[in-house]
């Protein structure tokens, strides 16, 4: 069992705890009521930090065992100044506040801690608390637990704040998106074994109970509307194919909504052109980007967002076997335009061409997001710090960029144009699913534009932030849960009524 996690806000005047955490911004002492908890040690604030060599930059601590004239067993007091090189949003900087604190008490294996942020605006507030749970999250239900572990079950954390009611109005607003991102990286993380296609599926039918309209989509259905690109993915594997539609109605039943698409690879083993062995054990988090479009749902309808939003996730597995698709074979998109497959581990864009048509032909949505674990290309580009964006258009992408800025969840614009598309001409078909390496994430993108119309459409390419980067201040697990945040940013910020 993972710990549990208790976060909870009282108004100021700081009760007995295990720690007690106030904060000092980079060269200053603390203020407010952090400075009457301090006085109370009768330590001299600036000889203590000079001695410790403490400036007050972000992630430092100033560890005091059983101090003076507090009932607590620890005294923390945190660095809130900048953190050094980085160019983040002040929000994102309370978020990164939540996620170091989180693991500096798991350290100290807290079980009750008092945070002192009577300085802190209720949004502030609820960012900390949003990074504390971010980074609190684990995955470790298939670990036995050690001999000896003296983690508590419980982790009780109270914040003493200047207004406890605004700050539990703006606390349970973030979470909603936060549980959804925690969503997304139980997906992600989940061994394909466990989470094929069809368990996907039945994950996503349990957001019924949000208020969720649920629809899956069987072989059968996606014969019916001729999804060959998408059909030949999944093939040659033994699990059947799905297709799963979300719709969330928040807004005038009559508002064209705003549709989320991912790739749901439930394992990408390339196919017949298979991968090699180094890392293919990563192919597992192959659906990140349906992932997200989940999460995004269940935040959107736990905070019973003001929006009409529908998500389509295309679930496959792709296999080799005696019946899979082969390079050489031609396939017919629901669109009708024809596809040579090149490169049977090229099957990503071939699941989002169906989908995505699909999605504008029976929504008609006024903006179109897909999200897809799509082309190494993009990491070698972008590495873990920015996804790929590629759009038609130039507000979409404006206001992907600033989603990002304000959430920490960057996104970089790359070029889209009409001279790529000789890389994805075919000898044989309209089009080719693989063309090559130079520029592999434009032509994917060029790809799967060959299957968008004129609505606004933002393609974001996120291979290489969604899974397995480097561990950040907000995130320890492998899967990163990376867009739920940016999303429901964008939405808040330009699709949902005030
Ligand atoms: N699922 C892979 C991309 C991937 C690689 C995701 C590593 C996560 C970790 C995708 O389907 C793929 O195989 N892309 C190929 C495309 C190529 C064959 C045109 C790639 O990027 O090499
Ligand atoms: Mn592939
Ligand atoms: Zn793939």
């Amino acid at each position: 069992m993972p710990q549990a996690l208790s976060i909870r806000t009282a108004p100021s005047a700081v009760q007995p705890a295990g720690i007690v955490v106030i904060y000092a911004a980079e060269g200053g002492a603390p203020q407010g009521q952090a400075a009457a908890v301090w006085a109370s040690t009768g330590l001299d604030f600036a000889k203590v930090t000079a001695a410790a060599g403490f400036s007050g930059r972000q992630g430092q601590l100033l560890d005091l065992a059983a101090p003076e004239g507090i009932d607590a067993r620890r005294l923390f007091v945190l660095g809130a100044g900048p953190a050094p090189g980085e160019s983040r949003s002040s929000l994102a900087a309370w978020t990164d506040r939540g996620g170091s604190l989180s693991a500096k008490l798991a350290a100290a294996t807290a079980e009750s801690v008092a945070v002192v942020l009577d300085e802190a605006l209720p949004g502030e507030v609820a960012e900390l608390a949003a990074g504390l749970r971010l980074r609190h999250y684990r995955f470790d239900k298939y670990k036995a637990r050690r001999n000896g572990d003296a983690t508590p079950e419980t982790l009780t954390v109270t914040l003493y704040v200047g207004d406890p009611a605004a700050a539990d109005v703006a606390i349970a607003d973030r979470m909603a998106t936060v549980e959804g991102a925690l969503l997304a990286r139980d997906l992600v993380n989940e061994p394909a074994n466990v989470l094929g296609t069809e368990e996907f599926a039945e994950r996503v039918r349990a957001l019924t109970g949000l208020g969720i309209e649920v629809e899956v989509l069987g072989e059968v259905e996606l014969a019916a509307l001729d999804m060959h690109a998408m059909l030949a993915v999944a093939q040659g594997s033994a699990r059947p194919p799905r297709l799963a539609i979300m719709r969330w109605t928040g807004g005038k039943p009559t508002d064209a909504p705003i549709a989320f698409v991912g790739k749901g690879v439930v394992f990408d083993s390339g196919g017949i052109s298979i991968k090699p062995a180094a890392n293919m054990e990563d192919m597992k988090g192959d659906m990140g980007g349906a992932a997200v479009v989940t999460g995004l749902m269940h935040a959107l309808a736990t905070r019973q967002a003001k929006v009409n939003a529908v998500g389509l996730i295309g679930l496959v597995e792709n296999m080799p076997s005696g019946t899979s698709m082969r390079p050489g074979d031609i396939v017919r998109a629901a669109s009708g335009t024809t596809i040579e497959i090149v490169n049977t581990d090229a099957e990503g864009r071939l699941v989002l061409a169906d989908v995505l048509w699909y999605a504008q032909q029976r929504f008609r949505p006024r903006a179109l997001v897909d999200l897809a674990t799509l082309t190494g290309a993009v990491l070698v580009a972008l590495g873990h710090e920015h996804a790929g964006l590629f759009s038609n258009s130039d507000e979409l992408a404006q206001k992907l960029t600033a989603a990002g800025l304000v959430t920490g969840e960057r996104v970089w614009r790359l070029p889209m144009g009409s001279g790529y598309d000789k890389q994805i001409e075919s000898r044989f078909a309209d089009i080719r699913n693989s063309a090559g390496r130079p520029a592999g994430a434009i032509t994917a993108a060029q790809f799967l534009g060959r299957f968008v119309g004129e609505l606004p459409w933002a393609h974001l390419d996120i291979l290489g932030v969604s899974l397995g980067p480097p561990h950040t201040e907000t995130n320890s697990s492998w899967a990163t849960g990376w867009g739920v945040s940016l999303l429901d940013r964008l939405v808040r910020d330009s699709y949902e009524a005030p």
